[in-house]
């Protein structure tokens, strides 16, 4: 039994989905999503708050401002909420409407970003008000996620020990990228601790965090138009890139099973299973990780005609997904 008097107390850590029978790849897939802010950005968000009040920095006047595309703007504000705390996210309009009204739940207010920067990024839009606000009042504390190393120490100290002791022997892990916290937080410790691991981070096509063309992206959470301040490419074995397109299709693929998983999970599904697909993977042990639930996703990627109006007619109908073989 748990019993709990603070919502970020509890986060079920030890759930993994086993996707063979889905997708005809032996992967399992670690569930971040049951906790009461719905993702893994609990861990980061809680991180940088005890850092923050640790260092002084976060004081009872305080009023947190964080530029988020959702789940961290979630996560704090449900923090702010219980420790009482105010909270500004500053969003833009790739963010769910549910997951605003959640923050607005919670008593944050969000700011929503309609105009992309200079470069067709948001972004660098929502770090520019950002800035500007913090000019404006100093009551405003930044932690940053971008650039807060207590966004990858999060994971370096939960989500990849808790990996490590349910997988002794674990080949490869699959981590989808935004402001890298997780990957950099997992991969630092696989480096550090079992250097057979090896650590393919997944993003989307569009994204710049390893170079490349910045191209427009629809769904939240993965991928970044500025290359992330966290990222240390070093300590990263491999990395894979997926349109949104077979985003959606895996999604999709993971809901026709029962699981209603979210957009950046479906990147990460895909490209483990493309990846899985060029590699013997018969001996190997596999993990990927899944940022979130479903349901913010109800009105965008589960929504026939979001999707068609983005992706085109066919979009499901079009690349099925291919099956592997598994080891006896
Ligand atoms: C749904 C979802 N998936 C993946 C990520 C990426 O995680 P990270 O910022 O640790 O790279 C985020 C980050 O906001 C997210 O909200």
């Amino acid at each position: 039994m748990h019993v709990i008097s603070a919502p970020q107390d509890f986060n079920a850590e030890e759930l993994y989905v086993d996707l063979w029978p889905i997708i005809g790849h032996s992967l399992y897939l670690k569930c971040e999503g049951f906790n009461f802010a719905g993702s893994i950005k609990l861990k980061a968000a809680a991180e940088m708050v005890a850092a923050a009040e640790q260092d002084g920095v976060l004081t009872p006047g305080s009023i947190m401002v964080e530029s988020s595309s959702g789940n961290l703007g979630v996560a704090l504000s449900m923090i702010a909420a219980s420790k009482g705390y105010r909270l500004l996210c500053v969003t833009d309009t790739r963010c769910n409407l549910s997951t605003r009204r959640q923050m607005e739940a919670f008593g944050s207010q969000v700011h929503v970003i309609v105009e992309p920067d200079a470069q067709g990024g948001f972004l660098g839009a929502r770090i520019a008000h950002v800035h500007s606000l913090c000019a404006s009042d100093n009551r405003y504390v930044w932690l940053n996620q971008y650039t807060n190393p207590s966004n990858w120490k999060a994971h370096y100290h939960r989500t990849a020990p808790a990996i490590a002791a349910a997988f002794p022997r674990l080949d490869v892990l699959f981590v989808g990228v935004g402001t890298t916290g997780t990957l950099m937080g997992c991969a630092r410790y696989f480096w550090e601790r079992c250097r057979r691991v090896r650590v393919v981070a997944v993003d989307s096509v569009g994204s710049v965090a390893f170079g490349g063309a910045s191209a427009p992206r629809m769904i939240p959470g993965l991928g970044t138009s500025i290359r992330p301040p966290l990222l240390d490419e070093s300590y990263v074995d491999e990395v894979v890139h997926v349109a949104e397109a077979d985003t959606v299709r895996a999604c999709h693929r993971l809901a026709r099973s029962g699981f209603l998983f979210g957009g950046s999970t479906g990147t990460v599904v895909s490209g483990a299973m493309n990846w899985l697909a060029q590699h013997d993977e018969r001996q190997l042990t596999a993990v990927a990780i899944a940022p979130d639930l479903g349901e913010r996703y109800l009105d965008t990627i589960y929504q026939t005609n979001w999707l068609q109006g983005v992706y085109g007619e066919d979009v499901l109908s079009s690349g099925e997904l291919t099956a592997g073989s598994r080891s006896a």
